[in-house]
């Protein structure tokens, strides 16, 4: 097969918030920069965010307040001078994307609305409506097209060419037609989304499958945090679609089978906005003890019919149609069934704060970056709180562009050549002629199910362990599939087999994390160890994967600051 080779100054693959925001800057200062994308860039994940993007401007409100609260919904363990960069910088991203078009909601005096999330002292979340990320995703990939970025969309990253510490490329095939590319590059950006699809309630596009990172993690690189992952409280009963903590910020209540506001036990003071990891648990120990609602009594109830039909309508109508559309209920009339769903991944590639790939705790990786949901800066460290994706997707997406505008110019392209695919081809030959007895949709449904069971909002050695054994059974199992579909037009079958390959090695890094991590965290909730331990876990864990397919652990400080640790209640 002939293998074209194509040269730019940057690609950056994935174009939702973060690789468009990026590709813009490259595009800007004159750089040659592509965007790679499995998608249409506006159905990229940025676009599910639905309930807002924070940032501190309101004369209640203080930057230092903004700092406090991430600090305190990550449980200590976000790194303090990235979450300061990040909400010192809010107020002017907000502006900023304003004025390339964002429409916000306003409130009756001409201000950009901001409504309450959960573990915030203040209303800090802007909004447009329950269609933020919509918004924003329509806004940045408008005005990169008309930087004039090359879109390369319906296209799938399937390697990048990593030697000696250095990044100089991205291997990829067209969706359509299965053309295997070389992009070769001086510098490449990683901003490929979440990972959530590992687990079967989730909140996650199809396309969440963590290619990027265990595309990463297969070369030997560190993976940091894994075992962080977001259950949102409010994910649709039965399917886990996302019911945003909108619907909380702006009055929504809880309530059990015994007609309860149960959040009273759990977070007295903030009720159902204490922070989501606090709110999922509490979910799913009602349902535990029986006081789940529904057919299946594995939800419960949102009640947001106090609001009036009025403001439901003004501010969460795309809350409404989910509802009415999968569930058939009307919040205007009568409350909805929820639970919580896996939603969002705190770890991914570990970078500095100005997107450089770390290939350990003190090596950068030459001409690597990452931004946005796929990467560890760490903001968020075992928790994040609800609108602060956004915003780290957007703000971190424009200024790591703005570090590859600094730094491409002395990077030498290290010219690639075809054998720099092999990788790809291998795994793409293998899974079209591979003639066994393995179906992906039954491997993928005992992994969703058991990362679910076993490795979910509540855990225990003995459950992460049953979990690991099962993957390392799957990994066997892997080798003996076959596809049905042995054409290269379109082939989805060959693509989700990928995919699946994919999930099975980073989910090895979220139970391998979680097992060592004799503590609970943010997310990470050990039943066997039911308290923070500081004095042994106030520690990133950075992950690497051998030849082999095992696993080993190794630790990195935390940046520690102003905010001094404290016990966490809401
Ligand atoms: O609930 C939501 O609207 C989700 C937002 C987020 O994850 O930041």
């Amino acid at each position: 097969m002939s293998i074209p080779i194509y040269t730019y100054d940057a690609i950056i693959v994935g174009a939702g918030l973060a690789g468009c925001a990026a590709a813009r800057e490259l595009q800007n200062a004159g750089k040659k920069v592509a965007v790679i994308t499995k998608l249409h860039p506006l159905r990229s994940h940025s676009g599910a965010a639905q309930g807002g993007i924070n940032a501190a401007f309101s004369e209640k409100d203080s930057v230092e307040l903004h700092e406090f609260d991430t600090v305190k919904g990550s449980d200590y363990l976000a790194d303090q001078d990235a979450v300061e960069f990040m909400c010192q910088k809010a107020p002017e991203t907000i502006r900023w994307v304003e004025r390339m078009g964002a429409a916000f909601s306003r409130t009756e005096d001409g201000k950009i609305a901001q409504r309450p999330f959960g573990g915030q002292s203040s209303p800090r979340a802007c909004y447009a409506k329950d269609r933020t990320g919509l918004t924003l995703l329509q806004t940045i990939y408008e005005q990169a097209h008309r930087a004039g970025v090359k879109f390369w969309d319906e296209w799938y990253a399937a390697d990048i060419i990593y030697k000696d510490g250095k990044v100089s490329g991205v291997v990829a095939f067209n969706i359509r037609d299965m053309q295997v590319v070389i992009f070769n590059a001086k510098s490449v950006m990683f901003a490929t989304g979440g990972y959530a699809r590992s687990y079967k309630i989730n909140s996650n596009a199809h396309a969440n499958t963590g290619d990027g990172l265990s595309i990463v993690a297969r070369h030997g690189l560190p993976l940091e945090d894994m075992e962080f992952v977001q259950f949102h409280p409010s994910g649709l009963s039965g399917n886990g679609v996302l019911i945003s903590e909108a619907a909380r910020g702006e009055g929504g209540r809880l309530f059990n089978s015994l007609g309860e506001r149960f959040m009273e036990k759990y977070a007295p003071n903030a009720m159902e906005l204490a922070s989501r990891d606090v709110v999922s648990r509490a979910i799913i120990n009602e349902i535990r003890e029986g006081r789940g609602v529904g057919p299946r009594k594995d939800a419960v109830f949102i009640d947001v019919t106090h609001l009036g039909k009025d403001l439901i309508m003004e501010r969460l109508p795309e809350l409404r149609d989910l509802a009415i559309t999968f569930l058939g209920l009307d919040m205007i009339k009568e409350p909805i069934l929820i639970s919580a769903t896996a939603h969002y991944s705190m770890g991914g590639i570990p970078v500095n704060i100005a997107g450089n790939v770390r290939k350990n705790n003190t090596e950068l990786v030459e001409g690597f970056y990452a931004a946005g949901e796929c990467s560890c800066v760490s903001v968020h460290g075992a928790n994040r709180l609800g609108a602060n994706s956004v915003l780290e997707a957007l703000l971190f997406g424009r200024f790591v562009g703005k570090t590859m505008v600094k730094e491409v110019d002395d990077i030498e392209l290290r010219v690639a050549t075809k054998e720099d695919a092999k990788t790809a081809l291998d795994e793409i030959n293998f899974i079209l002629n591979n003639n066994g007895n393995e179906t992906i949709t039954g491997l993928r449904e005992e992994l969703q199910q058991g990362m679910t069971t076993n490795a979910g909002a509540f855990r225990t050695k003995e459950s992460l362990e049953t979990q690991i054994a099962s993957i390392k059974e799957l990994h066997k199992r892997f080798k003996n599939i076959r596809i049905k579909d042995k054409s290269k037009i379109f082939n989805t079958e060959l693509q989700e087999a990928i995919e699946f390959g994919h999930m099975l090695d980073y989910s090895a890094f979220i139970v391998e994390s979680a097992i060592a991590r004799n503590e609970s965290r943010g997310a990470h909730f050990r039943e066997d160890f039911d308290t923070r331990d500081d004095e042994n876990f106030l520690k990133h864990t950075m992950a690497y994967m051998d030849k082999n397919g095992d696993i080993s652990l190794d630790y990195m400080d935390v940046v520690l600051g102003k905010h001094e640790l404290k016990a966490r209640n809401y």
